[in-house]
């Protein structure tokens, strides 16, 4: 079954300063975008897997965050945490031409 792909505007790249991540609610949901010192943005579930820690908080690494509250390490690529059972939901991002940052929240 194919799912339904829905894009939705988040915010924009002049909102999320390099090295730094923020949070968003949009459609329904809470989101944290993350802009790495390199200029990549992405998009995960705003809250840590492991007790809700705000991971738009933690230290933001080329590809990775560190959440603020018991230093667990995600890979903002695919979501991977240090257990397999402890990963978090990772969100397809689109930068615009204008510095709008959509993203696929599927289902
Ligand atoms: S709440 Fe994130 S590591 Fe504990």
């Amino acid at each position: 079954m194919r799912e339904t792909i829905r894009d939705v505007l988040v915010g924009d790249v002049s909102q999320v300063p390099p090295g730094e991540g923020r949070t968003f609610a949009v459609a329904g949901r809470r989101l944290a975008l993350f802009h790495t010192r390199a200029g990549e943005i992405f998009a995960t579930q705003a809250d840590c897997p492991h007790r809700g820690g705000p991971l738009a908080d933690g230290l933001v690494g080329s590809t990775s965050v560190i959440c603020p509250l018991h230093d667990r390490l995600f890979d903002l690529r695919t979501g991977q945490g240090p257990e397999p059972d402890c990963g978090i939901r990772v969100y397809p991002v689109s930068v615009r031409p204008d510095g709008k940052i959509w993203i696929d929240i599927g289902n």
